[in-house]
């Protein structure tokens, strides 16, 4: 097992399916044009493959599925299938939510236990402005039938203070309610934001979500575990809920993460650019494969940031939330 000097180790793998999502939210890209896939995705058989080396080599044992979107992907049921032989603890998947009711026949199939549903808005008009395209009514839907299912639910929402702020308290009643652990995320500096005037008229940090939640509940901090993103928050007799203070409580210190983009490229770090091409492995012996892919894996270690995410112009389309 590789273990790096500050005790870190590869326990979490983070699955990019595609790089294509059905969305265009406005924080991930400038343009809104639809992301589109990489070229020369893993077929497949690739991903199949690529995904068991990993798992092996790496001691995975938390599996979450991202994209772009995943749902959208064609090898979305096939990865499921190939997940249930694999011994893994966790098995989630990070989605926007607009396909979750189509999926979710599949997913009771599945071992899949977990869904991250992003949500920024409760209100429709603003969800079309946010996300430019889909509609909020599916997504909550999609929600519904999750939690019908047993499946837990988490709820991400990015605030932005031109777009959102007068929801973070909405979608947090919304979530409480239904016993959803509603996670706000900290406006990551990343792709077309990174050093860009938007990034700082947007950013709305930790301190000032609390106080909004302050203003209608009472919480007090709860202990998260070990490699968490989240610092979370309990309402006594409510629920729970979590920031994801990229920028006022960096975690990388605890990172256990590791990330395989949908062109079969390993990725140690979310806040830098390296990367390990895995495709040619995949030719190879299964031993060969797995003797190249530690050396692979070690300097994936090494990427990590030691202290706190700096931004990157990798977007999270490509490297997968
Ligand atoms: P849980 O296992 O449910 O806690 O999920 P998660 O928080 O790891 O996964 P999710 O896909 O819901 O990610 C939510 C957000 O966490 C992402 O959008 C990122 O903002 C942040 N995040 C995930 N991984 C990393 C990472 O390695 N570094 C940093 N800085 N942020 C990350
Ligand atoms: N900052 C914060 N969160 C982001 N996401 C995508 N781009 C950013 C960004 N720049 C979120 C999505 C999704 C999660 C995987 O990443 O909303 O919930």
């Amino acid at each position: 097992m590789i273990i790096d000097p500050l005790g870190r180790r590869f326990k979490n793998l983070r699955v990019s399916l595609t790089a294509a999502c059905n969305y265009a939210c406005t924080y991930c890209v400038p343009d809104g044009k639809k992301l589109q896939p990489l070229n020369a995705e893993l077929s497949a058989s690739e991903l199949d493959l690529a995904v068991r080396l990993v798992v092996e080599a790496a001691g995975i044992d938390k599996l979450r599925i991202t994209g772009g979107e995943p749902l959208i992907s064609t090898k979305f049921d096939g990865l499921l299938a190939t997940l249930n032989q694999l011994d893994l603890n966790d098995i989630a998947v990070t989605t926007n939510g607009q396909f979750l009711a189509k999926k979710m026949a599949v997913i009771r199939d599945s071992k899949l236990s977990r869904i991250n549903v992003s949500l920024d808005t409760l209100d429709a008009t603003e969800f079309r402005k946010i996300a430019r395209s889909g509609d909020l009514q599916s997504v909550l839907t999609g929600i519904e039938l999750a939690l019908k299912e047993n499946l837990k639910v988490k709820v991400n929402t990015v605030p932005l203070r031109r777009a959102n702020l007068d929801q973070l308290v909405p979608i947090l009643g919304y979530c409480l309610d239904r016993g959803i652990e509603l996670r706000y995320i900290e406006l990551m500096n990343m792709g077309h934001l990174k050093r860009n005037q938007e990034y700082q008229l947007e950013f709305v940090g930790m301190s000032e979500i609390l106080d909004l939640i302050s203003e209608k509940y009472e919480f007090r901090k709860l202990d998260s575990a070990y490699d968490s993103t989240s610092v979370r928050f309990e309402i006594p007799n409510r629920g729970t809920f979590g920031i994801i203070a990229n920028e006022s409580v960096p975690f990388c210190r605890t990172c256990s993460r590791l990330r395989l983009s949908s062109n079969g490229l390993l990725f140690g770090c979310l806040s830098n650019t390296k990367n390990y091409d895995i495709r040619p492995l995949l030719k190879k012996s299964q031993e060969i494969a797995h003797v190249e892919l530690q050396s692979l894996l070690r300097q994936a270690m090494s990427d990590k940031q030691r202290l706190a995410f700096t931004g990157e112009t990798t977007v999270m389309k490509f490297i997968g939330g």
